[in-house]
């Protein structure tokens, strides 16, 4: 018989059992929910709803299931629906009909809130350490990276030299938002539904303060209705979620070009590679598009999740039930792809040589010609139409701008002297960029330091 059995003339329809059952895939919440059980069971002891032996009975009875849980020793089956129901059966069974007390004045309704914001909670533990493991094997580059010059890029046109350091540093700072993202979002995940019941609250005379201190909550849900129909929290994962799978897939994209011939600007370790099947000579970059394309399923997860909520009336719907997987997928997914990356990332191999070479035979130093001129008294607008000219005569003649002559140059402006290849070349052209947050050596030193005080470490 069901637990819910008693006002049903009739068995459930097969189908219906496999259809609305959610224990394939909530057999996730199973240590959350025993955590959750065992807090509620000591406070129903605590308020005197009920006897102290039945208590201690219940939670002895929830440690053996827990145990049984873990060794893989419990038959969860469709039947008993949910990861909710299978618990409490299995707890009958190990200690009898007093396992039924332990559902006083609770609800699967606020039990479900409970547990998945229990899991959450856990979740984001991890993938911050993950998140700050990344950011430090991205600094750790930027480290070992101070003097290394490459073409920075917009419109993936080349633009303006700046130092490798100064590029992982960038995407420190936008991890660095999503840790600030998960962290604040912690207020919000982190209060106690327990105690809301099915939506009303309940006749007994409980304690949700104190079931929250047990759990470690920093509050309780204020309104009953709320509690248990809010899956805002899960929505604000998945979005967090989503900005580190964009930062992710966007340093994907940058390490697959880098690692094509075209560019050769790095070697990932074979370690994070995989070879073809067919050609032999192929190093393929795996990983990172593999990171680069499940961002997809991140993005699907959130816009699946805000419309299931669209349009639900208060309190609890049966819709609610498809909060878990998505959630579940995007953990899994987020903590896939953040282990990897950090040892992907110590471990590549940054080609400075191919990076100054591609800076050096380019005009990525054409600004700097044109400052250099307004240093002379020349409005910028008039240098940067005289540079452009300068640009285009070299590539007539084949040329860089550090290959012409003084004379060549004064052709275009009797202003440029023979101090003009000082100004010009790769370092002088970084270093040049003496502004905060610019690619100056030292101005990248300062970001290494901020960022060793975001981190705590020396
Ligand atoms: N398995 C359900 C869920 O995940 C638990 C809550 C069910 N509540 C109910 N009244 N049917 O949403």
């Amino acid at each position: 018989m069901k637990l819910w059995g008693g006002r049903f003339t009739k068995p459930t329809n097969e189908l219906v059992d496999e259809y609305t059952a959610s224990i394939s895939f909530d057999q996730k919440l199973a240590v959350y929910d025993i955590q959750g059980s065992l807090a509620h069971v000591e406070m129903l002891k605590e308020c005197s709803i009920i006897p102290e032996k039945d208590a201690v009975t219940i939670a002895n009875g929830l440690h053996s299931v827990a145990e049984k849980i873990k060794n893989g020793e419990a038959v969860m089956s469709e039947e008993n629906e949910d990861i909710h129901m299978n618990i409490e059966k299995l707890l009958i069974e190990e200690i009898g009909p007093v396992g039924g007390k332990l559902h006083t004045g609770r609800s699967r309704n606020d039990q479900v809130a409970l547990d998945m914001r229990l899991y959450l909670r856990a979740a984001l533990v991890e993938i911050s350490q993950l998140l700050l493991d990344v950011q430090k094997a991205l600094h750790k580059q930027a480290r070992e990276n101070l003097d290394t010059v490459l073409p920075g890029y917009t419109h993936l046109q080349r633009a303006q030299p700046v130092l490798f350091a100064h590029h992982m540093m960038a995407y420190v700072f936008m991890f660095q938002r999503d840790m600030e993202r998960i962290s604040d979002s912690w207020k919000r995940v982190n209060q106690s539904p327990l105690g809301a019941g099915a939506l009303a609250g309940t006749t007994f005379p409980i304690d949700r303060q104190y079931v929250a201190e047990k759990l470690h909550f920093d509050g309780i849900c204020e309104n009953s209705l709320d509690a248990v129909s809010d899956r805002d929290f899960v929505v604000e994962f998945l979005s967090n979620a989503s900005l580190i799978s964009v930062h992710l897939s966007r340093l994907c994209e940058e390490f697959v070009q880098w690692s094509s011939a075209e560019f050769n600007f790095i070697e990932l370790d074979d370690a994070f590679c995989t070879g073809s099947s067919m050609m032999p000579q192929k190093k393929n970059p795996d990983v990172a598009e593999l990171v680069r394309g499940k961002t997809g399923r991140v993005y699907g997860h959130l816009m699946g999740m805000l419309t299931t909520l669209k349009g639900l009336p208060l309190a609890y719907n049966k819709d609610m039930q498809e909060d878990k997987e998505g959630m579940f997928d995007t953990v899994d997914t987020l903590k896939g792809a953040l282990g990897l990356f950090a040892p992907m990332i110590e471990t590549m191999d940054v080609k400075k040589d191919n990076m100054y070479q591609a800076v050096a035979k380019d005009y990525s130093n054409a600004t700097d010609l044109a400052d250099y001129l307004v240093g002379k008294d020349m409005p910028f607008r008039e240098s940067h139409a005289v540079v452009g000219q300068v640009v285009l005569h070299c590539i007539n003649h084949n040329k860089y701008l550090m290959d012409l002559s003084v004379e060549e140059f004064q052709q275009f402006s009797p202003l440029i002297g023979r101090d003009i290849y000082d100004f010009l070349a790769p370092e002088a052209v970084v270093n040049a960029r003496n502004v905060a947050g610019g690619t100056a050596k030292n101005r990248v030193e300062e970001q290494l330091a901020v960022a060793r005080q975001l981190f705590q470490i020396n």
